[in-house]
């Protein structure tokens, strides 16, 4: 029998990045050994913030180009407290989402079984979202510069991008995501009464694009009452797609409002797959819990799940998610979701499940 082998890129980078990074590692062996039919290759990269204080940069010149012989990138989180959070991010997460042209972010959140919602009569059903953010421009796209830096009237500007190519793309992935999803629902979110430019172009696009996808029902809001709708109607949602800053903060609600940001992944995806996809839990490094052995693993291993989906083991990667629920619903818990267990007690039970079940 053949056996399909995978290369993947690991950058577990800063804090509890390191210890979620070590356990989605084992949970993927395990379940590869399990399955039998695929086998992963991990390569180690130490891009963190440690390496940066000692050599000055966070990857080699030809970082961008070596990541792109490898199949996928699992990434854990980067950032610490005595380096600037704008250098660590531009200094590692921003140039390889841009560089392997990884334009779509998707954040799917679910209450997982056995996990309780902050809200109140949320129940596992209720609140069943995919956020799509845009990844390459808007908000995010460092234009902008500082001048007068020494003086006081320094100005600092922070120009968002919007491009009709960048929206186009955007928007036919958030359909297709909805329309392959029992609801057919998409909901866009825009602020395009205070912002006259960008968001006003992001909404023609999106009443041209509905029209290729007249089995998507669609609606529109304003990301201010988007959060209220979320707190109060979970149920009204399904596909999310926002702009980087908006689907920013708006998918730590969700995570937030699912049980905890512990839980939830995220997937930066090159749908033209030209370039490996990075695949990352959408919590940071959590100082205030590092080397403590305590952060939740769940989202680093539903993260996992995603990129063995992406990598076309469909199958397995779904049984990794049940068997990541059977866990949670089993009431194996970290601190964060009100239980006593530790990132080892987790990682342990989910390698039985895999083991048990698949
Ligand atoms: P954070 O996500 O690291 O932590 C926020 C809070 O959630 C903390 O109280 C933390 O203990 C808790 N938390 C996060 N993940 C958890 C887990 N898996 N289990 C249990 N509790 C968890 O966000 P924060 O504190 O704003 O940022 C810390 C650093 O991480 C900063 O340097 C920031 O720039 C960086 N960061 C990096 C990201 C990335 O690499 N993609 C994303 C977000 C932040
Ligand atoms: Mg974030």
């Amino acid at each position: 029998s053949t056996q399909q082998l995978f290369k993947i890129a690991c950058i577990p980078g800063d804090g509890i990045g390191v210890d979620i990074t070590n356990a989605a590692i084992q949970v993927l062996q395990k379940l590869s050994e399990t399955v039998g039919h695929f086998a992963f290759k991990f390569e180690n990269l130490d891009w963190s913030s440690e390496a940066y204080k000692e050599r000055g940069y966070y990857m080699p010149e030809d970082g961008l180009e070596y990541l792109k012989k490898f199949d996928a990138i699992y990434f854990g989180a980067v950032g610490w407290p005595d380096v600037p959070d704008h250098i660590s991010l531009w200094g590692l997460i921003l140039p390889i989402r841009n560089a392997l042209n990884q334009y779509v972010n998707v954040r799917p959140t679910r209450v997982l079984r056995g996990i309780n919602s902050p809200l109140k009569n949320c129940g596992t059903r209720d609140l069943d979202w995919v956020i799509i953010r845009e990844n390459s421009e808007g908000e995010y796209a460092g234009h902008g510069g500082t001048t007068h830096a020494h003086s006081s009237n320094t100005v600092a500007t922070e120009v968002s991008i919007f491009t009709r190519v960048g929206i186009e793309r955007i928007f036919r992935f958030a359909f297709e995501t909805a329309k392959s999803r029992p609801r057919k629902k998409l909901t866009m979110v825009t602020k395009s009464n205070a912002q006259r430019h960008g968001m006003v172009l992001w909404d023609k696009i999106f009443t041209e694009i509905t029209k290729e996808y007249p089995d998507v029902e669609t609606d529109k809001m304003l990301v201010d009452a988007m959060t209220v709708r979320m707190v109060l109607q979970p149920q009204s949602l399904d596909t999310i797609v926002a702009t980087n800053l908006h689907a920013d903060i708006l998918s730590d609600l969700a995570a937030a409002l699912s049980g905890s940001i512990g839980i939830a992944p995220s997937s930066n995806l090159d749908p033209t797959r030209e370039n490996p996809s990075m695949f990352e839990p959408i919590h940071g490094s959590a100082p205030d819990i590092a080397g403590k052995g305590i952060a939740n693993p769940i989202g680093a291993f539903w993260s996992a799940a995603e990129m063995v989906r992406w990598l076309g083991l469909e199958e397995a990667g779904e049984g990794l998610i049940t068997c990541i629920e059977n866990v949670t619903e089993a009431g194996m818990k970290t601190k964060d979701l009100g239980g006593s267990s530790n990132t080892k007690d987790v990682t342990d039970a989910v390698c039985k499940e895999i083991e048990n079940v698949l």
